[in-house]
């Protein structure tokens, strides 16, 4: 489907949601975005890839949490575009009555879940921001869905790298994760420059300026994301292999693409 078909008026600008959705092969951006996308590629060629991976740790960790956990109720911030393995085909595939509300802050994202979603009473799409957790939590929409007093799988996936250390992400998440009951589940994954070569440095400038603000951070620091919570075997890895890793429950950090990946189990 084309974007246009939402919206009439091209954007000014790149936007994050739909860069994302051109890395994975989509269809939902415009030329701006593609501009942008290009120069990310030309600087780091292996991103596209990078992406992909990432979207597959995240319906193996919604599986995970779906099958073995048992949880019924997703909460997915920085859902972006409704593009391969949504989180409520992979959840509802296991549970049909999973219930899913996702969240993005941009409007274009937002409208393209909310038609994919009409027809799916147990899957909705808000746009809100992270940046403000309890209009999230309070928004009636998803207490409409969600009960919340019940245990939640939170997912900030591929969003956090987009708050710089002066936005205090760790406190967004704690608020997130403090309001949620005990056995919650935090999936997240963040970019990182460790292990990797001055090309994922350049790549993450290029996107800041051509994008959106963005930060690597290493392992200690992803890892405190996780602070209240136990993490799920392997702890925080890099990607490929959560699942694989999950499954030996061993850990090799070696020739892995610059993302983390982890499952905390909220105390
Ligand atoms: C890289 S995409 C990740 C999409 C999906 N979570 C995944 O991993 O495949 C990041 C998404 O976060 C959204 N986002 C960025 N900042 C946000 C904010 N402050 N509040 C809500 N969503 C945000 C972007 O619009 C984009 O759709």
């Amino acid at each position: 489907m084309e974007p246009e078909t939402f919206a009439p008026t091209a954007p000014e600008g790149p936007n994050v949601a739909r860069v994302y959705d051109y890395f994975l092969g989509g269809a939902h951006n415009f030329p701006a975005d593609r501009e942008a996308a290009a120069r990310v590629i030309e600087t780091w060629p292996q991103i596209r890839d990078t992406t992909r991976v990432n979207r597959l740790f995240l319906g193996e960790a919604v599986r995970f949490l779906a099958g073995e956990v048992g949880l019924r109720q997703f909460l997915d911030i920085g859902s972006g575009m409704p593009t391969m393995g949504n989180v409520h085909e992979v959840a509802q595939q296991v549970t049909p009555d999973a219930c899913v509300a996702y969240v993005d802050h941009d409007p274009v994202a937002v409208a393209h879940s909310q038609i994919l979603l009409a027809s799916n009473p147990k899957a909705l799409a808000v746009e809100a921001d992270l940046a403000r957790p309890e209009e999230i939590l309070t928004h009636p929409e998803i207490t409409g869905l969600l009960d919340l007093s019940q245990p939640v799988g939170l997912l900030l996936v591929a969003i956090l790298h987009f708050f710089p250390d002066d936005t205090d992400p760790q406190r967004l998440v704690a608020s997130l994760r403090d309001a949620l009951p005990a056995g919650s589940y935090l999936v997240l994954t963040h970019a990182t420059g460790d292990g990797q070569g001055r090309d994922v440095a350049d790549a993450a400038e290029v996107y800041r300026r051509t994008t959106a603000p963005f930060q690597l951070r290493d392992r200690d620091q992803v890892t405190g994301f996780f602070d209240g919570t136990e993490l799920v075997e392997p702890g925080v890895v890099l990607l490929p292999g959560w699942e694989d890793d999950r499954q030996r429950r061993a850990t090799t950090a070696a020739g892995r693409l610059p993302v983390y990946a982890g499952v905390g189990r909220i105390r």
